[in-house]
């Protein structure tokens, strides 16, 4: 195991009716922008219940932000803030209402010209205002983690900036919000959390025991409970089980002090700048391709997770990786994702500019650092 150093500051506060504690949360006196996305809340009574719960408070409304947030879109919100003078962020709704409101949360207070350079040139953030979540679609996991993905259509870019900064000083998870999820925002969050925790745990070896046994443990709990929320989206124990997997998935505990990959996520990104496809279902795309490709490097864990989570066994390294594979595949296709580019439209010039994308910023993707702009290419031709 590698040397780590871990501290995660979000209060989790979880189960059924927890909206109502929003007043024990935030700073009395606080003037709040509440953010939203496309109009989901209102349909679903989480807008009433926050409303309700923050009757006392001044707060001013900025919704719309996008699945896949706008850069511009925030820019809006950042104008609010200043004009306003808000002191707090309550981001409600999914996870790009989150990222949106992390990066709000980062570009009011940036000292420079752009707060996009935050995105594109690394540039740290040094203040933040602070934000808070009511969290309705189990897949991001940034409900407990201060990564933000902002994407800008102009220049064709979906690009993720990391700050301990943003990380929300809590997260209220109410499970009842999810059950007004359509089946194909579900089952993203379902291949959305399968694939953080692949990012982690499928490396090469670095034996991290426990690490190992609770990615597989995250696994294990989607197989279980993700046929049960597909065949009843009003299941509360598979939804709360769902989101606190979903959360665990990707606060931060999966890999201390381990290797992480991180290849998938960053060509999928590329994907759904130049094609707009579901995050998600970019991931269910790549992810086999990936592993094809690096069958060498990933080969010993991809055999461990056979075994142990696909119960997969015999001696024959390459037939139970091919297995292993497969199973993954079916695991995305029982709750009705593909992975096929001619579903998403990644055409032959997609997945060129995709990996020029990649080879531009000069980036290595994965955990050897050994994924650059060729090796991009070939794993998309390795795609369905
Ligand atoms: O916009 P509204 O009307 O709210 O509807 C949303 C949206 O259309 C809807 N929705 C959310 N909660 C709902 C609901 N509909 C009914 N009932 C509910 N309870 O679902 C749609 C998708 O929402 P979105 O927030 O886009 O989904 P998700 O949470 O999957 O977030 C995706 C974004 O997060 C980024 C992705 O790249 C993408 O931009 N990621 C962020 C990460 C992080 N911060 O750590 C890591 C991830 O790997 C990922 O990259
Ligand atoms: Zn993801």
């Amino acid at each position: 195991m590698e040397n780590f150093q871990y501290c995660n500051p979000v209060r989790i506060v979880f189960g059924k009716g927890q909206i109502a504690a929003l007043p024990e949360l935030i700073p009395a006196g606080s003037k709040i922008l509440m953010t939203y996305g496309g109009g989901s809340i209102f349909k679903n009574g989480v807008y009433d219940q926050v409303k309700t719960a923050l009757q006392n408070y001044e707060i001013v409304e900025f919704g719309g932000i996008e699945p896949n947030p706008q850069y511009s879109t925030l820019m809006k919100a950042v104008d609010i803030v200043k004009k306003e003078g808000i002191t707090f962020l309550l981001a409600v709704g999914g996870g790009s209402t989150l990222d949106g409101t992390k990066f709000i949360a980062a570009a009011s207070k940036f000292q420079g010209e752009d707060p996009w350079d935050i995105l594109e040139k690394g540039t740290p953030v040094e203040d933040a205002l602070p934000l808070a979540s009511v969290i309705t679609l189990p897949a991001t996991g940034s409900e407990m983690n201060a990564f933000s993905v902002v994407s800008r259509k102009e220049k064709d870019e979906k690009l993720a900036f990391y700050s301990t900064k943003v990380f929300p000083q809590f997260a209220i998870i109410d499970p009842q919000t999810t059950f007004s999820l359509p089946p194909r925002q579900t089952a993203n969050g379902i291949v959305d959390t399968f694939v953080h925790v692949m990012e982690q745990y499928i490396t090469h070896p670095v034996d991290a025991a426990l690490q190992d046994r609770q990615c597989e443990a995250i696994i294990l709990t989607l197989i279980d409970e993700s046929p049960k929320i597909m065949a009843n989206p009003n299941d509360y124990n598979a939804r709360a089980n769902l989101f606190w997997a979903a959360t665990q998935a990707l606060n931060g505990w999966l890999n201390v002090g381990t290797a992480q990959c991180w290849a998938t996520h960053g060509i999928g990104h590329e994907i759904t700048a130049q094609t707009g496809t579901d995050h998600a279902r970019t991931l269910a795309l790549v992810l086999p391709a990936l592993w094809k490709h690096q069958r060498k490097e990933k080969g010993d864990k991809l055999v461990q997770f056979g075994k142990r989570v696909w119960g997969i066994n015999g001696d024959d390294k390459e037939k139970i990786i091919d297995e292993t594979i497969d199973a993954t595949k079916k695991f995305f296709e029982s709750v009705g994702i593909k992975a096929s580019c001619a579903e998403y439209g990644v055409t032959d010039d997609v997945c060129r500019a995709v990996a020029k994308m990649i080879g531009d910023r000069n980036a290595k993707l994965g955990d050897l650092g050994n994924i650059g702009e060729k090796e991009v290419y070939e794993i998309l031709q390795l795609c369905d």
